[in-house]
């Protein structure tokens, strides 16, 4: 990458750009100073078609239709219609996923379906595999899985996973891209190594679907789950994805069988049969306006695909990450501000981080208010660095932007305004 790369280049790049339409599909902010949104990975913007598709089901389907939509509206099969409007976007097949509940939940599904599989397989395998710092959410719920499935947790270094895959290891959990890092493992590699051991693999595509290529069934994956509120705009809570390979699907059954995953649902019999297919890991009723927000995010990934969809998506998402570490390099390593993000493509999602040896935090307040919303992770006692995080969605951020908020950072830190008192103060969310 040519670091003397000028704004007018980035224009250049944005007219030459054959996804630069789909950003007029998004409702981005229009505050006074314009904002450049570079947190995409932790929730995506707002599709403009969201606030009138859920208007319309609060108004016509829920105010006039009620109960009929159930019906008329198509809203009972709902989960299932956004998985398979999902599936080409993650390698799964029809009738293979179904969007619902949140990642944490689902992710305690498919650990628990999968820990009974390999019970039932190599009853002497105990070792449940993760890295150490994968996102919290999975590893609290691995501990409660273990704890249910007497296995052992053992975390370990991403760069450790693959000699960590021995004989005793039953499953192997990792989230695909980092959520720290951006740094994305080689799925079917992991997977080929996993199986030749006896373990079954569990991936999180939180920082995946909708922004790197994935291909769960040409990896040979066991089970995934991953988010719809980030890189697939489906709002704030939005209902996360499960997919389970048909291969193990109906092995074990998940844990938590309600009502919406019986496959009569409206017998109402006594007893639990699951669904043959995925809509066994339904649990119970779903929030319609939730899932009409996120099939408004899926619909222009339908758009995208006319433009050269998840191959044109990832070649504007490594060339929008190539640029922000070519700028950030050049630029900010005098202020102490270190990438930390792999520059092999191969091994990068659509994030990059900044490590920060001090006031991080600060740092992205004072960003944030010069118009470049980005975010903060703190680094822990075992030597993680505080972590400047920025999301690329390649659906909607322009070359232009890049180059403006590394502008913004630049003048930032030449001005020192992380100093200042009211950047010092830290809130809930960070
Ligand atoms: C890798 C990963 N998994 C899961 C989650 C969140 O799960 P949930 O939607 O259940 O809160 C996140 C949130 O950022 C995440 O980064």
């Amino acid at each position: 990458m040519n670091t003397a790369i000028s704004r007018d280049d980035c224009l250049a790049l944005d007219q030459a750009d054959p996804l630069r339409a789909l950003r007029s599909f998004f409702d981005l902010p229009k505050q006074s100073q314009p904002t450049i949104y570079l947190d995409g990975n932790s929730l995506g913007a707002l599709p403009k078609a969201t606030p009138t598709a859920v208007a319309q089901v609060i108004t016509q389907e829920w105010g006039q239709d009620l109960i009929q939509s159930w019906n008329k509206a198509g809203w009972f099969n709902m989960p299932q219609r956004l998985g398979d409007q999902l599936a080409p976007l993650i390698g799964a097949g029809h009738g293979e996923v179904v969007m619902t509940d949140t990642t944490s939940v689902n992710l305690y599904k498919v650990l628990c379906a999968a820990a009974e599989l390999a019970q039932q397989r190599h009853p002497e395998k105990r070792v449940l595999l993760s890295e150490t710092s994968n996102f919290p959410t999975d590893l609290y719920i691995a501990q409660s899985v273990c704890n249910q499935y007497q296995l052992r947790l053992v975390l370990v270094d991403a760069s450790a996973v693959k000699e960590a895959l021995t004989a005793d290891v039953a499953l192997v959990m990792l989230t695909h891209v980092n959520y720290r890092t951006g740094a994305m493992y080689e799925m079917a590699e992991i997977t080929e190594l996993a199986h030749r051991v006896g373990a079954l693999t569990v991936w999180d595509l939180a920082h995946s679907a909708g922004a790197v290529p994935v291909d769960l069934r040409e990896a040979n994956a066991d089970y995934a789950v991953g988010c719809g509120y980030k890189y697939l705009n489906g709002g704030p809570g939005a209902p996360a994805f499960v997919w389970v390979n048909s291969q193990v699907l109906g092995t074990t059954t998940q844990p938590l069988s309600g009502w919406w995953g019986h496959v009569r649902p409206f017998a109402f019999d006594t007893n639990y049969e699951p669904q043959p297919g995925i809509a066994q890991y339904l649990c119970g009723t779903q929030s319609m306006l939730a899932l009409t927000a996120m099939r408004c995010g899926l619909d222009i990934f339908d758009h995208a695909k006319t433009l050269g969809g998840m191959t044109a998506i990832r070649k504007k998402s490594l060339a929008l990450t190539d640029l922000f570490m070519a700028l950030c390099a050049s630029r900010c390593a005098a202020f102490g501000l270190q990438n930390v993000t792999p520059t092999d493509p191969c091994y990068r999602g659509s994030h990059v981080s900044l490590a920060a040896a001090n006031d991080g935090y600060a740092m992205m307040q004072a960003l944030i208010a010069r118009g470049v919303i980005g975010d903060f992770r703190r680094g822990d006692a075992a030597g993680e660095p505080d972590l400047l995080r920025f999301g690329f969605t390649p659906l909607y951020t322009r070359f232009v932007d890049v180059w403006d908020a590394v502008q913004q950072l630049v003048e930032m830190l030449q001005n020192a305004e992380w100093k200042r008192p009211e950047f010092n103060r830290e809130q809930v969310v960070t």
